[in-house]
């Protein structure tokens, strides 16, 4: 069979990126323009100026992916891109990209969901196989999803609230940590100790999550250490606040993959690359005698490489849209 390289656009928070992936497994090129530094000063992602970073960056994105594959457009076989959920004015930038660069060289046009494209950076690792169970994890999702073959997509529960980098990022905010705090409090809670009793949010049966509540415990307990004229033990703080998360999380996969008779688990999006869940997860998938693959560290957060292998699977189910697509700020995985 002829091989398949899609270029792959991903713009739907802070990061603008595009990537060339042949045959839906092998990286030819990445390039990720990351507009952490900017948003930083703000505590947050600003949509505003997210959108505005986007429309600098992603032609010379584009451009240096293709400098960097060696390749020109005309070899690219088709263009995946993400077209939601995410923020509104950034996924449109990407959109307009791919759809001008579809239009312009004729090529088959491939709408990605985002979570879609997190889950198949682990197609990146190793060929998924079924069925399988994904744990996606990110800034803006929390949700576990069962897969019977490619692209058939099962959401067995989500987050009820706040996502779990959502809360990792709060946390580290109430400890003075910049956005996103995510990667600094999973180092601290490396060198910290088990000191402060947390609650264990949504502890039932269900699949589903909710960290609402746990990070207004930790604001409370910080509140609480302030007023008594205590000073909280930074990495103590994220050690129990990371054991909390842990537990949760790997309750719910343990019985997921017990109930559905799992034989192949991944964990996908930024907060896979936390070292305190991939260890605990590697454990009880061990112990389960069960298959597992994590995204390398750099494909966790947001980038297209992802985007273009799940394209490449896209293409093949001939998923391919007209250039008159709109962008979802919301869209459910299907
Ligand atoms: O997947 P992603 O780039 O964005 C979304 O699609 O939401 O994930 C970003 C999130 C941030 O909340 C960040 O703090 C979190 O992933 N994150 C981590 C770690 N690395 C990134 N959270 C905990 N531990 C980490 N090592
Ligand atoms: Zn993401």
């Amino acid at each position: 069979m002829k091989d398949i390289y899609i270029l792959g656009i991903e713009s739907s928070c802070d990061e603008t990126s595009c990537a060339i992936v042949k045959n839906g497994c092998e990286e030819i090129a990445t390039v990720i323009s990351s507009q952490i530094d900017i948003h930083k000063n703000y505590g947050g992602v600003v949509p505003e100026i997210a959108s505005r970073q986007h429309v600098k960056n992603v032609t010379m994105v584009i451009e240096e992916c293709l400098t960097k594959a060696n390749m020109k457009m005309e070899e690219v076989t088709a263009i995946a891109v993400t077209y939601g959920p995410g923020l509104i004015g950034s996924l449109l930038i990407g959109l307009e990209a791919a759809k001008t660069l579809a239009y312009l060289y004729k090529k088959p046009l491939i709408p990605v969901h985002h979570i879609a494209g997190h889950i198949y950076a682990n197609n990146l690792v190793k060929p998924m196989r079924f069925p399988l169970l994904a744990l996606v994890i990110s800034g803006g999702h929390t949700e576990l999803v069962y897969m019977e073959d490619h692209l058939k997509f099962e959401k067995l529960g989500g987050t009820l609230d706040d996502a779990v980098g959502e809360c990792y990022d709060k946390v580290a905010r109430v400890v003075g940590i910049p956005y996103p705090g995510g990667p600094a409090i999973d180092r601290m809670a490396e060198i910290g100790k088990h000191t402060y009793n947390l609650p264990i949010p949504l502890n039932d049966n269900s699949y589903n999550f909710s960290f609402s509540g746990l990070k207004s415990a930790v604001i409370n307990l910080c509140h609480n250490e302030e007023q008594r004229g205590k000073e909280i033990i930074k990495e103590d703080l994220a050690t129990s606040f990371q054991e909390v998360v842990v537990e949760i999380i790997s309750k719910k996969v343990e019985r997921a993959i017990k109930d559905k008779n799992i034989k192949y688990f991944i964990t996908a999006g930024g907060v896979a690359a936390n070292k305190g869940i991939r260890n605990e997860l590697t454990r009880l998938c061990e112990s389960a005698q069960i298959d597992y693959s994590f995204p390398a560290i750099k494909y966790c957060t947001d980038n297209a490489a992802m985007i273009a292998a799940a394209g490449y699977f896209y293409y093949l189910d001939n998923r391919i849209s007209t250039i008159e697509i709109n962008a979802k700020s919301s869209d459910i995985l299907k």
